[in-house]
């Protein structure tokens, strides 16, 4: 039996926001500034979106034994993402109900309960209240339910990646990826055994809303341009042989890559294509890093024959797989976008490893030795030029007069857009569809009324 606590049943200030023109502030070819800037539609979609769709919490290699935990937000939400001592993956809310206090104030760890550091009220980490001090204070039964943490009732994963919501209508996890699950399926298949361990993460914070991150996701109009140092850097000693994201540099439209959306908002950019398929021809497109020829000495020392299929384990796989609102999938790295206020996220990127099958063995430490070093650069070290961009247009969109922004690449122009027998679109590289189609996804959440509840355990 669960509790559930319907929220928003009566009328409440987020109605308000009704008074918005949603069709008149997303439009086919263009979006409004305010989408980006007003502080009253920010605090709309942290309910509508981070709390009406399934938001990206946590891998489950990061929980990996019961009664481990991590400290994660869904939206403003701050939760405790944990496997309890039966091995259900619950996200709590990490808020005591006593007085409201941060309840747990460590990143991660493992616990089978939490004292909250303000008056010590104790939970067990499924959420139930288990003491009070000095418990004759108070002449209520302190075993009543409402005193127990609110957690989001769906908390579900998809090969490990863990994603939760608070709408109770929300369609199983699995149907809602759609057409993206079989490509994060590919993104982990690759690997030994189809998995990857999450590790430690690159953290940036901008001073840009949410949105400018996901719309630069399965952007490839930007890179020659936003990205020319990083190109220039990546092909400096190369020679002929192109190197990084080479592909780019001319007319990146004519080349095998290409955009797909494919439903709820997600989408991905598959330059696999321009790859030459053979063993090593992953590996042959990483730039040099320092060390790396000795490394790849070393491989083909150790491991003959294998070594150019083992070295394409360290090599980033040029996928963009993005999940709205929050997840992608970058090269070896998963990203997470953080709301903090309309004008300022986090932007999260967690490297990750391999692990043995059993059938690459001492290898698996050699690759993610030199998987590190890969993931030094790309993506990395796109971000920075990204994130510089993201503030300059916060920057330009507190112009009130300059309303619109474009998104109509593509658009009209015949042959180039292509819908697929499943319902997925696809367009050349550096087309602006998938923002189109994520931004119909965004006035579409924003317009409904979703069937919000937290749960507590009874
Ligand atoms: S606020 Fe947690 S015990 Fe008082
Ligand atoms: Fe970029």
């Amino acid at each position: 039996m669960t509790l559930l606590e319907k929220i928003g049943s009566q009328q409440s200030r987020l109605g308000g926001t009704a008074v918005y023109d949603w069709d008149y502030l997303v439009q086919e070819h263009r979006a409004h500034r305010l989408i980006y800037t007003d502080p009253a539609i920010f605090e709309t979609e942290m309910t509508n979106i981070f709390g009406g769709t399934w938001v990206y919490l946590a891998h489950e290699s990061e929980i990996l034994h019961e009664n481990d935990f991590i400290t994660r937000r869904m939206g403003l939400r701050p939760l405790i993402v944990v496997r309890d001592g039966v091995g259900k993956i619950r996200a709590l809310y990490n808020r005591c109900t006593h007085r409201g206090t941060t309840l747990c104030r460590w990143e991660k760890g493992n616990t089978k309960s939490f004292q909250c550091p303000y008056h010590g009220w104790n939970f067990l980490n499924t959420g139930k209240l288990r003491g009070v001090p000095w418990p004759e204070g108070y002449a209520e039964d302190m075993r009543d339910p409402k005193y127990n943490m609110a957690q989001l009732p769906r908390v579900e994963s998809y090969r490990g990646f863990i994603f939760g919501t608070l709408n109770i209508d929300a369609l199983p996890l699995v149907e809602h990826l759609g057409a993206i699950a079989p490509m994060i399926e590919e993104w982990l298949n690759r690997n030994p055994g189809g998995k990857v361990v999450v590790c430690e993460a690159n953290r940036f914070r901008f001073k840009g809303n949410w949105k400018l991150a996901y719309d630069n996701c399965c952007d490839g109009y930007h890179v020659a341009y936003s990205h020319r140092s990083l190109l220039e850097t990546e092909n400096r000693f190369a020679g002929e042989n192109a190197k990084g994201m080479a592909y780019y540099r001319n007319s990146p439209d004519t080349q095998p890559m290409y955009m797909r959306y494919t439903s709820h908002g997600n989408h991905f950019k598959d330059k696999r294509p321009n790859l030459e398929k053979r063993p090593g021809g992953l590996w042959a497109l990483e730039s040099a890093h320092p060390g790396m020829e000795h490394y790849e000495a070393e491989f083909i020392r150790r491991y003959g024959d294998r070594a150019f299929e083992l070295l394409d384990l360290a090599g980033s796989e040029p996928v963009n797989i993005n999940v709205f609102p929050n997840f992608s999938l970058l090269g070896n790295h998963i990203q997470v976008f953080e709301p903090i206020s309309v004008g300022e996220t986090n932007a999260i990127w967690y490297g990750t490893m391999i692990v043995d099958d059993g059938r690459i063995g001492d290898a698996v430490q050699d690759i993610n030795a030199l998987r590190m070093r890969t993931q030094e650069g790309f993506p990395n070290f796109g971000e920075v030029d990204d994130i510089a961009n993201f503030e300059q247009i916060q920057r330009g969109l507190m112009a009130p007069e300059d309303e619109w922004i474009y998104m109509h690449r593509g658009l009209g122009v015949p042959d180039r857009i292509k819908q697929q027998e499943d319902g997925s679109i696809t367009a050349p590289a550096t087309d602006e569809a998938f923002m189109r189609e994520h931004l119909k996804e965004w006035k579409r959440l924003m317009k409904t009324r979703p069937n919000l509840a937290i749960q507590r355990e009874p």
